[in-house]
């Protein structure tokens, strides 16, 4: 089972004349993946870059295009389409869509539709650094902002007119988790949530640890569901890259953007969480440290050798040390990975041991799989859940806390 707010949403996509289009084609091919109804219109301009052959043929819908706008069919199709959507997007904005529409014209089957409609609008604006920074551009963009449109902020990086600045559309990715993000129940506003993730490392010498196959995946979907939910998050993250995105609705919905503090070791994990875990009411400790570490890290290279031998001592416990400290207005969540065998008993001694109000029971080969078999002990009651993928699993966590 997944967790997937897009099914069944309907979703108008508006497309308008920027090089940026062709992206657009993965986004609709992704929504309709996830069981979102999908209609495309296109502006004039937008047809001289691509045509609504192409669009209709993703979508599996008629693609909308001016040609339709007047056509002496007995129905007013601005006011059909703009009845059609749970959430309208433009991708790509062009300055020139956003400057009619921010004068309120309506010239156009896009432009009249987004009159007509009192749904959410997302707005992607991609163009050339110079025309985004150009004071017309950037007036209709506070005029748009003003009037509720969430004008999401265009990337920088390397643009199709062979420059590097600010005007890039957003990666297909961080597009459609915007809208994973929109349909999300905004019900952890003004939570703080102090989440640990991804492996530890602990050095041998300057080149060489001792780590676990730990993806972090877990702790990432954990972060942006209460993300997605209103919370300020607090990651702190023991891997390499982060396994996703996290889009940039703090814009437009008044929460915080999630602060990563990306650590090496054990001890540096727990220095960080140290500091965060007071002013925190729910930590969750899905990290997987490492439990021991060499005694004596050697500066340099070590030599190669016939036999190393590594004296190991134990590590500084996370989780313990933090949740003995937990006040009564705190909730702490840990993880247990154990052999299937030994899984629930385990998993009960330690909810015991460090004093946590849940915890997640998974078998080792969770460790970096998509989705797996899992066990929650709450405070009263055991749940089992058979096969479901990490992003439900942390949908469940959350309504399970009753935040
Ligand atoms: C090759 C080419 C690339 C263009 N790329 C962009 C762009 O990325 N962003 C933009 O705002 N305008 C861009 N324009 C200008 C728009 O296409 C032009 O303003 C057009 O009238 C926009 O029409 P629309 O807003 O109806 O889609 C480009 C024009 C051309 C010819």
């Amino acid at each position: 089972m997944v967790a997937n707010g897009l099914k069944g949403r309907n979703i108008l996509v508006g497309l308008t004349g920027g090089i940026a289009v062709y992206k657009v084609c993965e986004l609709i091919r992704k929504l309709k993946n996830s069981g979102a109804n999908v209609k495309v219109i296109l502006s004039k301009g937008a047809e001289k870059f691509v045509t609504p052959l192409l669009f209709a043929s993703l979508s599996g819908e008629k693609a909308y295009t001016d040609e339709d706008f007047f056509k002496p069919t007995g129905e007013i199709l601005h006011i059909d389409l703009a009845k059609f959507p749970d959430v309208v997007i433009i991708a790509p904005a062009t300055a020139s869509f956003m400057a009619k529409l921010a004068s309120g014209q309506a010239d156009e089957l896009l432009l009249s539709t987004l009159l007509a409609t009192k749904t959410p609008v997302y707005i992607f604006p991609s163009m050339n650094t110079n025309m985004w920074e150009h004071p017309a551009t950037q007036r209709n963009v506070e005029t748009l902002k003003s009037w509720g449109y969430r004008v999401y902020e265009p990337a920088s990086g390397a643009l199709a007119c062979n420059t590097t600045g600010k005007g890039r559309l957003p990666e297909v990715e961080e597009i459609f988790e915007t809208l994973q993000a929109h349909f999300v129940k905004k019900d952890m506003l003004g939570q703080k949530v102090l989440i640990t993730g991804g492996p530890t490392r602990e050095y041998i010498d300057e080149v060489r640890f001792i780590t676990n196959d730990s993806s972090g995946k877990m702790a990432f979907l954990l972060a942006k569901e209460a993300y997605y939910r209103g919370a300020e998050v607090y990651l702190i993250w023991g891997g390499k890259e982060l396994p996703g995105i996290f889009p940039r609705i703090n814009d437009f919905l008044g929460i915080p953007y999630p602060k990563v503090f990306s650590v090496s070791t054990t001890k540096e994990m727990l220095e960080v969480a140290k500091t965060l875990f007071p002013k925190c009411n729910l930590a969750i400790f899905a990290a997987a440290p490492c439990d021991f570490r060499p005694k004596q890290a050697f500066s340099g290279k070590i030599k190669k050798q016939e036999i190393l031998t590594l004296d190991l001592e134990l590590t500084e416990d996370i989780a313990k040390t933090l949740s003995s400290q937990k006040q009564p207005d705190q909730i702490t969540i840990g993880f247990a990975l154990e052999t299937p065998e030994n899984l629930e008993k385990y998993a009960l001694l330690k909810k015991k041991e460090k004093n946590f109000d849940f915890i997640v029971a998974n078998p080792i080969s969770t460790l970096s799989a998509e989705s797996s078999d899992f066990i929650v002990f709450t405070p009263k009651d055991k749940l089992e859940f058979k096969e479901v993928s990490k992003a439900y699993l942390a949908k469940v966590l959350f309504d399970l806390i009753g935040v």
